[in-house]
């Protein structure tokens, strides 16, 4: 008799929750037996002795990728994410995986999203809150790409790592011109009909962005946080640069 693993194999899922300076193990038991699996990982949780197993000197990094639409905060933050071992947090992404699964979030979020315009501050720093729960034993932080696009974001993402003695790290504000961020999300939309990806939605995009999320940019200046790149050019050449601030302002 042959048994074979269900999707996505047998193994033994080991995270870390920052915030409660505890780890977890939990069997990776396949999507068969997903209730299993969280009933599991809620008895198994378990604090460190006298606070830790070194997990307080996990250095717990935080990066934001921040930049106008189109500026390539998705691109940079694939390869950024890869070299320095971070949790790529892309709400955008989320948000369109929920949309796509038709889920209760995806469907209230379609119709800002569609339209160019913010999804409510509520439910997006929910999601983030949860999102930064949980980090994978081998990773080092955070990368936050579209997060936050408010002050009210920032203040409520400082306030959660401020909780475990942490602030953001650096804000690296990518700077393209209007007419090449145009440019660049026109051609996504035709190849891949991103539907928010049309000239009418782009410029409510550009507009929201200058109203309501460039302010963050700001926040982060008068923290000493923040630093500015060229996002024009070959897009190695602009990771290298991107290394180069990440290494002189994390070490
Ligand atoms: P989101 O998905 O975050 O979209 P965005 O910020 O508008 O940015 P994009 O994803 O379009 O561009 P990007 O900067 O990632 O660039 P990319 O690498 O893809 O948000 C979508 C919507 O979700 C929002 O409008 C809002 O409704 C909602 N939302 C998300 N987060 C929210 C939040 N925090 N609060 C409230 N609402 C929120 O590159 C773009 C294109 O250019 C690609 O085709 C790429 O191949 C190309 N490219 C990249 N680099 C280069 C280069 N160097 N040269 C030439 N082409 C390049
Ligand atoms: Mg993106």
């Amino acid at each position: 008799m042959v048994f074979k693993p269900p999707f996505g194999g047998w193994g033994i899922d080991v995270s870390y929750s920052i915030f409660q300076n505890t780890w977890s193990l939990s069997p990776h038991l396949g999507v068969g037996v997903l209730m299993f699996r969280i009933l599991f990982f809620k008895y198994l949780v378990f604090k460190p002795p006298f606070g830790g197993w070194g997990s307080q000197n996990l250095i717990i990094m935080t990066i934001i990728l921040f930049g106008p639409p189109g500026c390539g905060k998705g691109t940079q933050s694939a390869l950024i994410a890869d070299k320095y071992k971070l949790k790529h947090i892309s709400t955008g992404d989320i948000l369109r995986n929920e949309m796509e699964l038709k889920t209760e979030l995806g469907l209230a979020a379609k119709s800002y999203v569609a339209g160019g315009k913010l999804v409510p501050d509520d439910v997006i720093i929910d999601m983030l809150m949860q999102a930064i729960k949980t980090i994978e034993i081998n990773q080092n932080g955070f990368l936050l790409d579209g997060f936050p696009r408010t002050i009210a974001q920032a203040e409520a993402l400082e306030m959660k790592l401020a909780e475990r003695n942490k602030q953001t790290n650096l804000l690296i504000d990518m700077q393209v011109n209007e007419e090449e961020l145009v440019k660049r999300m026109l051609i996504r939309g035709e190849l891949t009909g991103r539907t928010d990806d049309n000239a009418e939605t782009i410029k409510k995009r550009l507009q929201v962005y200058s109203e309501l999320t460039y302010p963050v940019k700001t926040y982060y200046q008068n923290l000493n946080k923040c630093v500015s790149i060229n996002g024009l050019g070959e897009i190695n050449e602009i990771f290298k640069t991107i290394c180069t601030e990440i290494d002189k302002h994390t070490k």
